[in-house]
């Protein structure tokens, strides 16, 4: 139980590789930052140590040597002090501090100084998902998926559609709020191929800690490979428009707000809906019908169902025609 809490989530609820075997262990490292900045982790861990070895030895090394006698009225010797001992006290810990203040400094600059070569993503927090845009490979939009390729550095621009997100990924050390209304960028060197997670770390409702994402990292052939699939948003050779509407519903993330089995989430289920009266917030009623499911996705805010709130983002300009017939006939078959 304890040792569940000192891990984390299960990475099996996550679906990626386990992140540590042990409490006692790092975090793995994935990219070239990380690494750097496990290693001053470390060596001020490391002086920290030795200094409270050093520091509450002498404590109580002092004590035991200098208690009061039990019964006798020994007199402390005077006390003085020694100059050079108090210069070498001062000086050896200053040259430390200033060692590790250049250290820090240095690699902060790099952490926050994305080499101009880096490969551009944009990432947006809404609740509650990630959205992540390759402007490099047009049409590329995935949710809740963040593909970068090893070896190469990847600055991602950071905002928010609503409420304060944070972008957390552990194994690559970095963390930045996306803000609404603002632009903040992160960078980033993969090194290791492998599937980790990607959190949201600042508590934007009630759906916070659903807000999980994958990050993948992969050779560069293959994040080619992956983009050109993932711009490709269109029905497959003999693949019906239900089967491609789920495949849109999946890509478009709707399944962080919309259950295909009867239970309300964020929105409503789309279960046995198509066809079905719905009462609006209003108090009029509603057929969903084509018309309604195409608006609903262009326009979510128009016509909100009772007991839930407008929070929807359109989908205008990210789904096309194609798209939206697909999802229709998707929720249609969703008996
Ligand atoms: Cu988004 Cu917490």
């Amino acid at each position: 139980m304890l040792l569940n809490l000192l891990l984390g989530p299960d990475p099996a609820l996550l679906g990626t590789d386990a992140m540590s075997a042990s409490p006692f262990s790092l975090l793995p490292a994935a990219s070239t930052n990380a690494q750097e900045l496990d290693n001053i982790y470390v060596a001020v861990t490391l002086i920290c140590a030795l200094s409270f070895v050093l520091l509450i030895g002498a404590q109580v090394y002092f004590m035991v040597k200098y208690k009061k006698p039990a019964e006798g009225h020994r007199k402390t010797s005077p006390i003085t002090h020694s100059g050079k001992l108090e210069f070498w006290w001062s000086f050896i810990p200053t040259l430390i501090l200033i060692a590790l203040f250049v250290w820090g400094e240095t690699l902060y600059m790099k952490m926050v100084t994305p080499p101009s070569d880096a490969v551009n993503i944009r990432v947006t927090g809404q609740k509650w998902f990630w959205t992540v845009e390759y402007p490099d490979v047009p049409g590329a939009i995935l949710t809740d998926e963040l593909i970068v390729p090893k070896d190469v550095p990847v600055r991602l621009t950071l905002t928010s559609n609503d409420v304060i997100h944070s972008f957390y990924v552990p194994v690559f050390r970095q963390k930045k709020d996306a803000v609404p209304g603002r632009y903040s960028n992160l960078w980033f060197q993969a090194t290791t191929v492998g599937t980790y997670p990607l959190f949201c770390t600042e508590y934007c409702g009630d759906q916070h800690s659903t807000m999980i994402g994958k990050v993948h990292v992969v050779e560069r052939a293959e994040f080619d490979a992956r983009l050109a699939e993932a711009a490709k948003l269109e029905p497959g050779e003999g693949e019906s428009m239900a089967d491609f509407g789920a495949r849109v519903f999946d890509r478009g993330g709707c399944a962080a707000c919309h259950s295909i089995d009867g239970s309300a989430k964020t929105g409503p289920t789309l279960k046995g809906k198509y066809g079905a009266q719905e009462v609006l917030s209003d108090g009029s009623t509603v057929t969903i019908d084509d018309n309604y499911i195409r608006e609903s996705i262009l326009e979510p805010n128009a016509k909100v169902v009772q007991g839930f709130t407008p929070q929807m983002p359109s989908f205008a300009g990210r789904f096309d025609d194609r798209a939206i017939t697909g999802l229709i006939e998707y929720i249609k078959s969703l008996k």
